[in-house]
C-alpha cells in the first residue's frame, strides 16, 4: 500500500547537512514532548504514524509520515507506542533490521506480563539493536528540561553500539546517562516509576507502630489511671502533654535505631571473625533506609521543639503558675530557689538543643546535593562520630530530664514505668555496645577484621 506522507518540510530537506534525522513512533504525550526536545536540541525529527495527516499538532519543524517511511528514514528510532499495540512492528521488521530502537514504555503495574517490553520488542524484531531508555522520566520532565526535573537517564540493552547511539542523544539533550548493562535489566527499569517510596516503608511503619504503641501507653498512664483513681478528668492533656511526650520519644528511638545496625554487623564481623560473608537480609535491609529513619526521627525531634516551645503560653500552665504564686501570696509563704533544680533543668535545656543542633546537621548532611559535595571521609565523620554524639546528647537530654523521677513510687501507675524510661532502653543499649566497640583490643580486631583480615576458623 502507498504511503501517504504529510510533511510539514519535505522529507528530502528534513535534515540540513550535520543534522541527525531521529524517528519517533507515536504522537502520545510521550512521543510529543521527546519529539519536541530532541528538536530543541538540533535533531530533525520524523514522526511515524498510523495516520499521518491526522495525528494531531507534532511539534513544530517536525514531520510525520507512515511508519514504514520514518523506518526507513533513520537509524535511531523510539517506539513511544503501549506494549499492546507492539505487534505491529513485526511487520516492520526488514525496515527495523539493524536500527537502534528506543523502548521507552511502562506499564501500569509490576509484572503484568512475563517478561519486560523491551525484552518483548527484541523478540519481535530480532535484528534490531533495542535499547531500554528514557522510561523514568515522565513526558512532564522531558517537556520542562533537564533544570525542572530529573537528570538521569538510566539504559540498558545488548548492542554497545546501540546503548552508545543512545547515550549520545542523551547526552545531548541534556541528561546524564547511567548503563544499568544488558537487556535483562529491563525489568528493574520498567518497575523503576512504579516504586512507591520503597524506602521509606519500613521507617514509616515503625514510625506509626512506635507511636501509636507509645500513644495509648501514655494515654492509659496519663489519662484513664488519673480518671480510674482520682476522679479527674486531664484528657485536654492529650494535645499538647501527651504529644510532647510521644514525639520525642519515638524520635529518641528512631534516632538510635538508624545506630543499632551498625553495632550489630560490628558484633557479626567480630564473632565470624571475617568481613567477607553478607549479612542477613534483615540487617542489610535495615542499613539500607537509616537515612529514612533518621529523617523521620528528625521530623519528630522537630515537633517536640516545636510543642515545647508553646509551654510557656498555654493556658493550663499559665493559669497553674498564677494560682501557685497567689496561694504563696494568701499564705504567705515564699519559696526557696533551688540550684539544684536550675543547673539541672538547663541542664536539659542545653543537652535537648545541642542534640537537635547536631540532629539539623544530620540531616541537612543526608541531603543528596550536600553528601555529594563531601569525601567519603566527611560524610563518615559527619554521619557517625557526630551521629554517635546526637545520639548521647538526646540520651543524656532524657536522663537529665528524668533524673530521680524512676525513684518514685508515684511514677509507677499500674505498675507501668515511666515512657521515659522506655524510651532510654534501646538509646542505652546502643552507647553501651558501641563504647564495648571503642575498647582498644576490640577496636583493633574489628579494624583488622574490616581491612580484610580473616582469623583461621572463619569459615
Ligand atoms: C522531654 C525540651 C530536644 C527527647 C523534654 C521536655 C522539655 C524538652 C521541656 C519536658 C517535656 C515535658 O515536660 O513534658 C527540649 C528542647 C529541645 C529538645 C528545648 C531542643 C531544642 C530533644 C531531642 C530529643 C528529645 C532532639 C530526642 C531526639 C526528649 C525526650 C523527653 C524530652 C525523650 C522525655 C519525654 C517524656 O517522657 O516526657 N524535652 N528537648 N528532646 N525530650 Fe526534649
Amino acid at each position: 500500500a502507498k504511503q501517504e506522507s504529510v510533511l510539514l518540510r519535505p522529507l528530502g530537506t528534513a535534515a540540513a547537512p550535520g543534522q541527525e534525522l531521529v524517528c519517533v513512533f507515536g504522537t502520545g504525550d510521550m512521543g510529543r514532548s521527546l519529539g519536541l526536545r530532541l528538536l530543541q536540541s538540533g535533531y530533525a525529527v520524523v514522526y511515524g504514524s498510523r495516520r499521518p495527516h491526522s495525528c494531531g499538532p507534532l511539534p513544530q519543524g517536525a514531520q510525520a509520515t507512515g511508519h514504514e517511511e520514518a523506518a526507513r528514514s533513520a537509524a535511531l528510532v523510539f517506539i513511544c507506542v503501549h506494549r499492546e499495540h507492539y505487534d505491529f512492528l513485526e511487520t516492520l521488521a526488514p525496515q527495523l533490521k539493524k536500527k537502534v530502537l528506543v523502548d521507552v514504555s511502562n506499564n501500569l503495574k509490576k509484572n503484568l506480563y512475563p517478561e519486560a517490553n523491551a525484552e518483548y520488542l527484541q523478540r519481535l524484531i530480532p535484528g534490531a539493536h533495542v535499547v531500554k531508555a528514557f522510561n523514568t522520566l515522565s513526558a512532564w520532565a522531558l517537556q520542562n528540561g533537564p533544570s525542572d526535573a530529573n537528570r538521569q537517564v538510566y539504559l540498558c540493552g545488548n548492542s554497545d553500539e546501540g546503548k552508545q547511539a543512545v547515550a549520545e542523544v542523551a547526552t545531548k539533550l541534556g541528561f546524564t546517562v547511567l548503563d544499568k548493562g544488558s537487556l535483562s535489566a529491563a525489568r528493574e527499569l520498567e518497575d523503576f516509576p512504579l516504586q512507591l517510596f520503597p524506602e521509606w516503608r519500613m521507617p514509616l511503619r515503625v514510625a506509626v507502630g512506635l507511636t501509636a504503641s507509645f500513644f495509648f501507653y501514655l494515654l492509659i498512664r496519663d489519662i484513664i489511671y488519673a480518671y480510674v483513681d482520682q476522679g479527674k478528668d486531664v484528657s485536654f492533656r492529650i494535645m499538647v502533654s501527651l504529644a510532647n511526650k510521644v514525639f520525642p520519644i519515638v524520635s529518641l528511638i528512631m534516632l538510635s535505631l538508624c545506630y543499632v545496625p551498625g553495632v550489630i554487623a560490628a558484633f557479626l564481623q567480630l564473632y565470624r571473625g571475617t568481613k567477607y560473608r553478607r549479612f542477613p537480609d534483615w540487617l542489610d535491609r535495615w542499613m539500607l533506609c537509616r537515612k529514612q529513619l533518621g529523617l523521620v526521627a528528625l521530623a519528630f525531634a522537630f515537633l517536640h521543639v516545636l510543642y515545647t516551645l508553646i509551654i510557656p503560653i498555654r493556658y493550663y500552665v499559665r493559669f497553674r503558675l498564677s494560682a501557685s504564686t497567689i496561694s504563696q501570696i494568701k499564705e504567705n509563704r515564699t519559696s526557696v530557689f533551688d540550684t539544684t533544680l536550675a543547673w539541672r533543668a538547663d541542664s536539659y535545656y542545653s543537652m535537648g538543643i545541642l542534640g537537635f543542633g547536631l540532629f539539623l546537621l544530620l540531616g541537612i548532611t543526608s541531603l543528596p546535593s550536600v553528601s555529594n559535595a563531601l569525601s567519603w571521609r566527611e560524610f563518615s565523620f559527619v554521619q557517625s562520630k557526630l551521629g554517635y554524639l546526637t545520639v548521647f546528647f538526646c540520651t543524656f537530654h532524657t536522663y537529665l530530664y528524668g533524673w530521680d523521677r524512676f525513684l518514685q513510687p508515684y511514677g509507677y501507675k499500674w505498675y507501668t514505668p515511666p515512657a521515659y524510661l522506655l524510651s532510654l532502653v534501646v538509646p542505652s543499649l546502643l552507647i553501651v555496645l558501641k563504647l564495648l566497640l571503642l575498647l582498644p583490643c576490640v577496636n583493633r580486631s574489628l579494624m583488622r577484621i574490616r581491612q580484610g583480615w580473616e582469623r583461621n576458623d572463619a569459615e
